[in-house]
């Protein structure tokens, strides 16, 4: 198994350029399933949940292939397999994201149920009574959700009883083949659910709404194909700022979506980072002062994200005074605690939802363990930020998640490496 190894203490500086979206790619990926003509995606990231999606698609029998600017194109009128497997929804729980496409066009489907994961329990139940709600026969059988729809998934108004991002995505996207309208209120807010309703609109659905919480879906008889260029990762550009933040450092991104970020960008002047936006780039200079910690909760769109929090957390753990970390999305998501403080850093757990970190002077290398994709920059921050060597083991969650991390850390005066072992 891969580990990173790193020698920390030096600072981020330079520039950067920000990655396509994870989080919008995988969505758009299933979208592809609704689509009668083909679909070019451009800026897909490379990373392993990508290749999953796509390992998907072609085991549901999708023509995928890829140019020589490595643009993808997903032609899924060659379908022949309506069922995801328990081996790749286990891996990934954006494979659910087929589940709604697959059965607005197909009218029938099985899709295998995701399962625990490392941050909570995360159950689907939001994403399957909408689609009842819709028309959908739903049983649970043999770890699978088995749907069908005889007569096709009708139009229906919809509450959302909490803000999903996936379950509106899912049901967002079932709505654009439905008979009639369908009314999502309570709907995510996600820059991620602006850009799939893009790209369905670019396939020629009606949509309005998205980015509120009330969508509106017009659903259509078909769907054809179109060209996205999928948005820059906002989760990825904000890991970088925090780096930054926490060695002192002083980073230019390019192509960062600013528009994205900022309850991010505001939080990290509140650890007293200069923050300078100018179009799309976003720069932000920490030299020559220590970071005054700062309390950071984290929230739905257009909140500060969950998927930073562990990093926020990081940046504390090097920061002057004492900063507040509450954890509202998830109930599990402080795996990377107890690593972190194998650095030496001083966090105390208030309740299963907030850490209470002390800033400590300096962090202090150490063997640490990545235990999901997010924690698992955090863990790449407090190596940077540290006096010493790290090592970094069952860096494969990172691999999910942020593309050439090393080349892109050692181009900013990282010293990184990957040990293959
Ligand atoms: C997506 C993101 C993930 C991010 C999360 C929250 C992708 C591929 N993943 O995950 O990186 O951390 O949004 O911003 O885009 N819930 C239910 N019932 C449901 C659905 C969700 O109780 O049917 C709960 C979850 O357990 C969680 C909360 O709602 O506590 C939010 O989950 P959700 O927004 O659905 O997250 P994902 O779409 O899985």
């Amino acid at each position: 198994m891969d580990r990173l190894l790193i020698h920390g203490g030096r600072p981020l500086e330079g520039t950067t350029r920000a990655s396509g979206s994870k989080n919008s790619s995988l969505p758009i990926l299933a979208a592809t399933l609704l689509a009668s003509e083909p679909v070019c995606l451009n800026s897909l990231p490379h990373l392993r949940d990508i290749t999953t999606m796509v390992e998907l698609l072609v085991e549901l029998g999708a023509n995928v292939s890829v140019d020589e600017r490595l643009g993808v194109t997903v032609d899924t009128n060659t379908i022949r397999v309506l069922r995801a497997p328990y081996d790749l929804v286990r891996k990934m729980r954006a494979s659910f994201l087929v589940l709604g496409p697959l059965l607005a066009r197909y009218g029938k489907v099985e899709v295998s149920l995701p399962g625990g994961c490392a941050i909570g329990t995360r159950p689907v139940d939001q994403h399957l009574k909408a689609l009842e709600q819709m028309g959908a026969d739903l049983v649970i059988e043999d770890g699978y959700v088995k749907a069908s729809c005889d007569k096709g998934l009708v139009g229906a108004n919809i509450r959302m009883d909490l803000v999903t991002v996936g379950g509106t995505q899912n049901v967002m996207m079932a709505a654009t083949l439905a008979k009639g309208t369908t009314v999502i209120e309570n709907a995510a807010r996600e820059p991620e659910i602006v850009e799939l309703a893009s790209c369905l609109r670019a396939m020629g659905a009606q949509i309005s709404g998205e980015g509120t919480e009330t969508i509106v879906v017009e659903g259509r008889e078909q769907l054809g194909g179109c060209m996205y260029r999928v948005m820059s990762d906002r989760i990825e550009v904000g890991t970088y700022l925090i780096a930054a933040a926490a060695t002192g450092g002083h980073l230019r991104v390019d192509e960062a979506c600013p528009e994205t970020l900022g309850a991010v960008l505001a939080k990290l002047g509140d650890f007293g980072c200069r923050v300078i936006v100018d179009g799309s780039t976003i720069e932000l200079d920490a030299r020559g002062f220590t970071p005054s910690a700062a309390d950071v909760r984290t929230e739905a769109y257009p909140g500060i994200p969950t998927d930073l929090q562990a990093q926020f957390m990081a940046l504390n753990c090097v920061s002057e005074g004492q900063g507040r970390i509450t954890e509202t999305v998830f109930e599990n998501r402080f795996m990377h605690v107890q690593e972190l403080v194998r650095l030496g850093a001083s966090i105390r757990l208030e309740n299963p939802t907030t850490a209470v970190v002390t800033g400590v002077k300096e962090l202090r290398g150490a063997q640490v363990m990545a235990t999901d994709l997010r924690a698992s920059s955090s863990l790449v921050i407090g190596a940077l930020a540290a006096v010493g060597t790290t090592t970094i083991s069952r860096i494969y969650h990172i691999d999910r998640g942020y593309e050439c991390i090393e080349e892109k850390l050692r181009w900013l005066g990282a010293d990184i490496e990957r040990l293959h072992v």
